[in-house]
Formats: structure tokens, sequence, C-alpha cells
């Protein structure tokens, strides 16, 4: 399956799948088998991050697995609490030892926390970061384009990758198009709206009727022809299947206008909007 998955290429070259696997909440002895079915199934990018607290798990399902470490695409993030340069430096080793792991291809910083504003020490630490080797590919989570307009000023580097939150209900078309104009890969969190209200809604519903697919597999094919790459999390091996089985067909353009339509300037799932709310 992982053979049917088309592959994206970052802005620093790193090449990763288009669809990768969601791990927030997945931990322990049953997120290791998750995981490990997940990658049995075809996944070969898997997402986690420090304040998930399941590097540890991600890392076990990866010596369990068969598939080899330099096929895997493996993410973490640096949580808002350790922005500070050291600190930073510091976390991401502890990330490292947390996984076993020698490099992460991609870690992320998880939120800019704007009031705190830190975030421009933290990317200074991703960039040592990613010159010691410990990282192949750095990028941020939920930075509005003035956060990395700043990154840009002060550092020189543009992140390669921005994690949003994207589903119908808010598909971030602005911050979408100010990426593309940057060379910044879009990958979306939350891809299925974290299944609230996605899947009894009736307009994705008669699509998944007209193309003989699930509602997810819509949700889903429509993040892949924005050009977003998405994160799916499912504790089922059969779901996690049908997620990444997305391949064969395509959505019409009046279709995809439809599905976008579904948006709504209030429709994030917690209200979290990264100029206000902060993470540690
Ligand atoms: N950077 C950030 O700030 C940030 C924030 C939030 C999330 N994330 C990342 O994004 C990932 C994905 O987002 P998410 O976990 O919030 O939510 P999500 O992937 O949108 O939705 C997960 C939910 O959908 C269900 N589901 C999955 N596939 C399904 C299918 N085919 N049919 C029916 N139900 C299905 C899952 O249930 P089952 O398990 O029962 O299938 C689960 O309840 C996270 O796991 C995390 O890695 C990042």
């Amino acid at each position: 399956m992982s053979d049917l998955i088309p592959n994206a290429t970052l802005n620093d070259g790193l090449t990763i799948p288009v669809i990768g696997f969601g791990t927030s909440r997945i931990r322990g002895n049953p997120g290791v088998e998750v995981i490990e079915s997940a990658i049995n199934n075809g996944y070969r990018l898997i997402d986690s991050a420090y304040n998930y607290e399941n590097e540890g798990t991600v890392g076990e399902a990866i010596r369990r697995t068969s598939v080899s470490r330099k096929e895997l695409i493996i993410t973490s993030k640096l949580p808002g609490r350790y922005h500070e340069f050291d600190k930073a430096m510091i976390t991401i080793q502890e990330s490292l030892y947390r996984a076993n792991l020698d490099y992460y291809d991609i870690y992320l910083v998880h939120w800019p926390n704007p009031i705190t504003d830190k975030y421009v020490e933290a990317w200074e630490a991703m960039i040592e970061a990613k010159k010691r080797g410990y990282v192949r590919s750095i990028g941020v989570c939920n930075f509005l384009p003035e956060h990395m307009e700043r990154l840009k000023k002060e550092t020189g580097i543009l992140p390669s990758m921005n994690q949003v939150e994207l589903h119908p209900f808010f598909n971030q078309k602005e911050q979408r198009r100010w990426h593309e104009r940057y060379e910044i890969k879009t990958q979306s969190w939350s891809p299925l709206a974290r299944a609230n209200q996605i899947f009894e809604n009736d307009i994705l519903q008669n699509l998944a009727s007209k193309y003989e697919k699930t509602v997810a597999q819509i949700v889903l094919r429509w993040h892949y022809q924005l050009g977003a790459i998405s994160i799916p999390r499912s504790s089922s091996p059969e779901r996690q299947l049908e997620n990444i089985s997305i391949f064969d067909f395509s959505l019409e353009d009046n279709d995809m206008d439809k599905i976008s339509r579904l948006n709504n300037p209030e429709g994030r799932l917690k209200g979290q909007d990264p100029a206000t709310y902060e993470e540690f």
C-alpha cells in the first residue's frame, strides 16, 4: 500500500508521503500496536509530539516493525514551554532519547505562543538542531503569516512546512495561498474534524454515494487535491487502510468547491486562534 501513496518534496529537498498517520492520544502498549498496524498498512509518515507523551510509543513501534528506519518519516514537536534556545536544544535531544532515534526526519515548533514571544529563539534552536543532524527538516505548526515573516526577517530561514488545523469546516484558504507563495507545505491537523459532525454531513454523504467511497475517503481526497498533507488518526486497522485508499479516484472541480463551501470562519474545533491561543 505504501507504494500507492504519492510523495511531495519540501522546500529543503526532503521527500515525504502526501498522507501520514496522526498519533495524539495513542500511547503505551495499545498505542504501539496501533502504530505498528498503521505502518503495516502502508503509512510511512508518523506524526508525534513531545506533548503527546508518546515519542517512546512511536520509537517502540519503529523497533518492532520490519520496515527499515530510512523508509519512515518521523515527526515530533517542540512544546511551548521550551522555546528558549538552551531549553529547546535539550528538549530535542530528550525527544530523540525518548524515541531511541538518532534523528527525526521532521521537527516542528508546536505553537508560536506570540504573547510569550520566544518563538524566534525556538526557531534559532531548530536551525542549530538541523545543522547538528538531530533533524532533517524543520517546520512549524499553527504559525500565522506574520509569525513566519518574522522568522524570515530575523533568521533568513522559512519553515519547510506548517501544520495547521484544516478540515472542511475550516479550510484555511488564505493561509494556504500564503504557504504556496513561499513554497511552504501545508499539513492538515484534525483532517477529519476529529470525527465531529463530519460523518453526518449531508453534502459529504451525497458525495460519498456519488463516488462510491466513504465520507472519510472523500474528505481525505479533498485534502490531497488541495495540495495539503493530511495526518488522519485511527485506532482501527480497517479505518487506517480506508483512509489511505484514496488514490484510485478523483473529485471533480465542482465537488471540490462543494466541500470548500462548508467552510465557516468560526469553524475551528476548539477556537484555538494562534494569534491569541497559547499552549505550553
Ligand atoms: N499541531 C497541532 O497543534 C495538532 C493539533 C491536533 C492534532 N494534531 C495531529 O493531527 C492528527 C490528526 O488529528 P486528530 O487526531 O485531532 O483528529 P482526526 O484525525 O481528524 O480524527 C480522528 C478521529 O476520527 C476517527 N476516524 C478516523 N478515521 C475514520 C474513518 N475512516 N471513519 C470513521 N471515523 C474515523 C477516529 O476514530 P477511530 O480511532 O475509532 O477510527 C478518531 O476519533 C493528530 O493525531 C495529531 O497527530 C496536531
